[in-house]
């Protein structure tokens, strides 16, 4: 591919309440983002047409919704981490009541599975179709979520995948990413609001 665009959903409900997983709607300042992205990618892409994938997930269909391209794809492969037993809790209550399970998590992230959920390992087996997919378009953007970026940034980037839980992906931030055949470029493009 020629770029691939990356982009978090914009704040959610759920990010606000500190919550883990779940399908709330943006924010009010989730909201600004998606409008704002539209003019961020046109300034930075200028007029090529993109394909822009989001999960199946309210928050990265409503962070593409301003988005003036034709084609739009929801995966269901990039749908966030599933959390298991813990989705809709914040990390204080599932270190409350999953006390074991937080320390797991906490000593191996990349293989540890919630009860009833996934790892990120679980992740990277699922995004497979998604990069194959990705490996021959030539202009992407791709708005999901934090787990699952790492995942498609650490790939990219070369990074292996046991580090991706660690990966530095923030809100609110455009990444571009140009593959090289000596290794990809980045420009992180911060949104103010
Ligand atoms: O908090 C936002 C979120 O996308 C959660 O839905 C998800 O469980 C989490 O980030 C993944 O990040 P981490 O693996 O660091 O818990």
């Amino acid at each position: 591919p020629k770029c691939i665009w990356l982009s978090r959903h914009g704040e959610s409900i759920y990010n606000l309440e500190q919550k883990i997983g779940g399908d709330s709607d943006l924010s009010e300042r989730g909201f600004q983002y998606a409008k704002k992205l539209k003019g961020i990618v046109k300034e930075n892409a200028g007029n090529v047409e993109l394909s822009v994938w989001t999960s199946t997930l309210k928050r990265t269909r409503q962070t593409a919704q301003h988005l003036p391209y034709k084609k739009k794809l929801q995966w269901k492969a990039l749908d966030e981490l599933d959390a298991g037993v813990c989705d809709g809790m914040t990390y204080e209550e599932i270190e409350e009541i999953y006390p074991d399970d937080f320390k797991a998590r906490d000593d191996d992230k990349y293989e540890y599975r919630y009860r009833g959920g996934e790892s990120y390992r679980d992740v990277v087996i699922r995004l497979e179709p998604v990069i194959m997919e990705l490996e021959g378009q030539e202009n992407v953007l791709i708005i999901t979520h934090q787990a699952v970026l790492r995942c498609i940034y650490a790939y990219f980037m070369n990074v292996p995948q046991e580090e991706s839980p660690w990966m530095s992906i923030p809100l609110h931030t455009l990444i571009k990413l140009e593959p090289r055949a000596y290794g990809t470029k980045v420009t992180r493009i911060k949104a103010n609001i």
